[in-house]
């Protein structure tokens, strides 16, 4: 069963087109989009994971585990991310606790899953398909639901009530510190074979086109054997579910 099938594990986030007529350049109209594509991308991973885990050949079983520790990396990124700054900079008009309590209700079972990975990575313990369809059972539901649930405190409604110079000083500083992630030949290609460009090329609002270029064309090319369990490749295009 192919990850991007009509009804995969877990559900993506509905993302309607076409995109508001100031998508490029408003954030008020793009932000919750913006979040959306990127949660969209996790979940796409977390589909991928949970279906091809239990099929994975010896010889693909470290480029596996790659392709998982990622996942997991990106995933702390982005929910440090969003606590550092996303959180506290919307605290001010909405309630955040019950996103920063959904983060730490699956933190514990998504560093199982990251610590098993990695294990398998380093050698030291054995690659076991069904246990790690077991350890994303234990956090994917709620990973899922915390996705989904987030995105509507980042309505327009909702942040049309933050002056819009403090809104878009947020972004800036929540762009740089995407900038300055660490692996960009790991965490970068695995948005870029995630993310379906062929349907919502304008994603990210903010992103120079030389630097999408990079992320889509060349990243990739640097761990191929992680990328084959991805649904896209970095343009977009659907690729064959993974065969042992
Ligand atoms: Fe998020």
């Amino acid at each position: 069963m192919p990850s991007t099938g009509a009804s995969p594990r877990y559900r993506l986030i509905e993302i309607h087109r076409p995109l508001p007529a100031d998508y490029a350049t408003n954030h008020v109209a793009n932000f919750g989009i913006e979040m959306s594509c990127i949660h969209n991308v996790f979940i796409r991973a977390l589909n991928s994971l949970w279906v091809n885990a239990p099929l994975v050949n010896p010889a693909d079983e470290l480029g596996f585990a790659g392709y998982a520790s990622t996942f997991c990396e990106i995933l702390h990124f982005h929910h440090h991310g969003e606590e550092d700054i996303i959180f506290p900079f919307l605290e001010k008009q909405v309630s955040m606790q019950e996103n920063v309590a959904q983060h730490a209700a699956m933190l514990a079972g998504l560093d199982a899953f990251a610590e098993y990975m990695q294990n398998v990575a380093n050698g030291s313990e054995k690659y076991d398909g069904l246990r790690v369809k077991g350890l994303i059972e234990i956090f994917g539901d709620v990973l899922t639901d915390h996705l989904h649930a987030e995105i509507p405190t980042l309505s327009p409604e909702n942040l049309a009530k933050f002056d819009y110079k403090e809104l878009s000083d947020m972004v800036a500083q929540h762009n740089k510190h995407i900038q300055d992630m660490p692996g960009k030949f790991t965490i970068f290609p695995l948005v870029a074979t995630h993310h379906p460009w062929n349907e919502i090329p304008e994603w990210p609002a903010d992103m120079p086109g030389p630097v999408k270029f990079f992320i889509k064309y060349i990243t990739p090319l640097r761990y191929p054997s992680y990328w084959k369990f991805a649904p896209f490749n970095g343009r977009g295009q659907p690729q064959p579910a993974y065969s042992p």
